[in-house]
């Protein structure tokens, strides 16, 4: 049995709907982002925070939990410099609860959910794990001392981890079951549907002055179906004794600049977007593309799904969601 912290979540109930097809699992959400049109029928629901140690008792003791993953994240880049306790406190120290715990009851296999946001401003093109990691804001910094916590409970404790940064995850269920749900959303692509379907006036595109070719941030869009299969190899290579520790960046490869990402959601929609120029995002790097050879070499993953079949797979569940007045 695996227990799936945060698998009400975006990415959490993406994993959970391919990993159910393997395993049984038990899902921890305390709902704060998360929603219960998102969990899968068949696991186990547990409804308590990360950090809350009688719920964690009640989990270790019931369930034959065989291994951790850990979605249960706050994840804002802006959220987080206006109200850093926030991302330290869950982030950090329900984390560290979760860790200690886990360990008290001899579950020994951890697969943690990291970022790109850990690299800060990158000086590569291409980023592998051998950059240098100096984020630039409280959640990028929330995620990296838990990397260090990993890495120091692995060497005391016997603690079995993989770490993997993803880079910007994107689109839905093949189903068109789940998708992206956030509340308030702030995430691109999901913007851009909004707006096609009539339900946002406009696109703001935060800065147009950036060092890239057209001016726009660039970022590597990885499909969360992909994200999902990557932390079921990592899984597997933690439980068959294959891998005790590693980081492997989760990410396509390919840069889309936001101008890019606009066209591109025009042409799978076939609708025209309404776009107006703004200022810079705080705390928004020119440019995030990940190098993912590591993780292909050492677990034969590699992302299958282009920024088109992203977007059309969110088009569709977007299609799906949209509420018609009576
Ligand atoms: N953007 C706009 N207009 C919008 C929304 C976003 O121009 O209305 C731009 C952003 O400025 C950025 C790009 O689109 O340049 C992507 O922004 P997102 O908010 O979709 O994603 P981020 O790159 O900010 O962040 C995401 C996750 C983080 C993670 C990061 C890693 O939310 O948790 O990817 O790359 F750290």
């Amino acid at each position: 049995m695996i227990l799936i912290v945060g698998g009400a979540g975006y990415i959490g109930s993406h994993l959970v709907k391919e990993l159910i097809k393997f395993e049984k699992v038990v899902v921890l959400d305390n709902f704060s982002t998360g929603f219960h049109t998102l969990v899968d029928s068949r696991t186990i629901l547990v409804e308590g925070n990360l950090g809350d140690e009688n719920v964690l008792k009640y989990i270790f003791t019931n369930y034959p939990i065989k291994a951790v993953m850990h979605f249960a994240a706050n994840s804002l880049v802006g959220e987080s410099v206006q109200n850093p306790y926030k991302y330290y406190e869950n982030n950090v120290s329900a984390t560290l609860t979760l860790l200690n715990t886990m360990l008290r009851y001899n579950v020994k296999n951890f697969i943690f959910s990291s970022t790109a946001a850990t690299y800060g401003i990158p000086t590569v093109d291409l980023i592998d794990e051998e950059q240098p990691t100096n984020p630039i804001n409280p959640y990028g910094r929330s995620k990296l001392m838990v990397e260090n916590i990993l890495e120091d409970f692995s060497k005391a404790y016997g603690l079995n981890y993989i770490v993997l940064r993803y880079f910007n995850a994107a689109g839905a269920h093949e189903s068109a079951e789940i998708g992206e749900s956030h509340d308030p959303e702030t995430h691109l692509i999901p913007i851009i549907l909004q707006h096609l379907l009539g339900q946002r006036e406009k696109i703001s595109v935060f800065g147009t002055d950036y060092d890239t070719p057209d001016g726009t941030c660039i970022r590597d869009y990885i499909h969360v179906t992909d994200l999902a299969t990557a932390h079921i190899k990592a899984l597997h290579a933690l439980l068959d004794g294959q891998k005790q520790t590693a980081v492997y960046n989760l990410g396509n490869g390919k840069g889309y600049s936001v101008k890019e990402v606009i066209e591109t959601c025009e042409k799978v929609t076939g609708k025209h977007a309404n776009i107006e120029f703004a200022e810079r995002r705080p705390g928004d790097p020119a440019r995030l593309v990940a190098s993912s050879n590591k993780i292909f070499e050492e677990l034969g993953w590699k992302a299958e799904r282009n920024l088109e079949q992203i977007i059309e797979s969110a088009w569709r569940w977007h299609q799906r969601t949209v509420k018609v007045d009576a």
